[in-house]
């Protein structure tokens, strides 16, 4: 008798455990992702282990960009994605591309040969998306198929791109239709930064997507880089959110980080104005990480929540401090792979 009562009492606690574990894809309406550099990654299971708790999508860092893609002409290297396909597949994860066409990640090589043979870039463009998203038809769920197309500020195409110098603006839509015709089922994004602060940059994403979906140039999405900093105001955040969101399309939070420095933009550019991380800043955070869950929710329709993607996801292997050299604490891990009171409030900006 002793014994079932025991039971009785045992058997709510224990559920009352599983149901207070915080899991963000369980919580969550759409996708989580995270951008994962897959070799180190396999090699570290508690990464791994987080990886698997908390994200159902899975973004490469660099592993499928160009340079690590296509080396040297007709030398295709696929062995790195078919790795991370197998991970996403086993382990039941939406696998998104990024990127196709991106001026950070065309290797020399192409910007050498483009620049001998203006006319070829566009016939290798066409058969390196051809190939690519042909091969993992059905596989990669979306893409990023313009990476950066714009200046970092302002309304103006990106000049210093070899896509741009030898092909006009007109490479951002040639791109979008070699994709649809490899893959009509593949989620198409044009993917940029600052959008959700330049209120000026975003119109000009804006003008373009509009003006591709009057000409019939497949775009089914907009990827909100959003590198944000503590200071960008949230009303600017649901302003921009909410105008991207009336075009229609699907949008995706596609980088997220949050930092506390600031910097230009630039590789090395970080200004630290922050050298150490406060009780008080790691409340500020929580609150800000909870406020964009919130933002997300109610100002993009469900039916366009692309998902929202962490880049790094943790303190440790985040991009912000080698790239721009200074020190920050932008992510819901910290650099422990230990859960900061960002992660609780994004989860409960997930919840509520
Ligand atoms: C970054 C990677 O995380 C770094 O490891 C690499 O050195 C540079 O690129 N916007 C993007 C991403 O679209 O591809 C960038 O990723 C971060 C900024």
């Amino acid at each position: 008798m002793k014994k079932i009562l025991f039971l009785i009492i045992l058997i709510p606690l224990v559920s009352l455990g599983q149901v207070k574990e915080k899991t963000l894809k369980d919580i969550s309406t759409f996708p989580i992702g995270s951008s994962i550099r897959i070799t180190p990654f396999l090699k570290d299971s508690k990464l791994v282990s987080i990886q698997k708790k908390h994200f159902n999508s899975f973004t490469s860092g660099s592993d499928m960009k160009m340079y690590n893609i296509i080396k040297a002409e007709n030398e295709y290297n696929w062995e790195v994605v078919d790795t991370i396909l197998k991970y996403a597949t086993q382990n039941n994860q939406r696998l998104f591309g990024h990127n196709l066409i991106w001026h950070s990640s065309t290797p020399k090589w192409v910007v050498e040969k483009a620049r001998e043979n203006p006319k070829w870039l566009q016939s290798f463009m066409k058969s390196y998306i051809e190939t690519y998203v042909g091969r993992y038809k059905g596989k990669v769920h979306g893409w990023d198929v313009v990476n950066e197309g714009l200046e970092s500020a302002g309304s103006s195409f990106r000049k210093e791109s070899i896509w741009f110098e030898i092909m006009g603006k007109s490479y951002i839509e040639k791109a979008f239709i070699y994709a649809r015709k490899a893959d009509p089922d593949a989620i198409l994004f044009y993917n940029d930064f600052n959008i959700e602060r330049d209120t000026l940059k975003l119109n000009a994403t804006l003008k373009m997507v509009e003006d591709f979906k009057k000409r019939g140039i497949p775009i089914d999405g907009i990827g909100f880089q959003m590198h944000i900093r503590m200071d960008i105001p949230n009303e600017i955040i649901e302003f921009t959110l909410k105008k991207a969101a009336k075009t229609g399309l699907q949008i995706h939070l596609s980088e997220v980080d949050l930092i506390f420095n600031t910097h230009d933009d630039t590789r090395g550019g970080g200004i630290e104005k922050y050298k150490f991380l406060t009780e008080k800043m790691k409340q500020d955070q929580a609150k800000k990480y909870y406020d964009l869950a919130q933002i997300y929710k109610s100002v993009v329709p469900k039916n366009q929540q692309y998902g929202i993607t962490f880049w790094g996801f943790n303190d440790r292997d985040t991009w912000i401090k080698p790239f721009f050299d200074m020190e920050d604490w932008p992510c819901i891990f910290d650099n422990k792979l230990n859960k900061k009171p960002a992660f609780d409030g994004f989860y409960e900006g997930l919840v509520e």
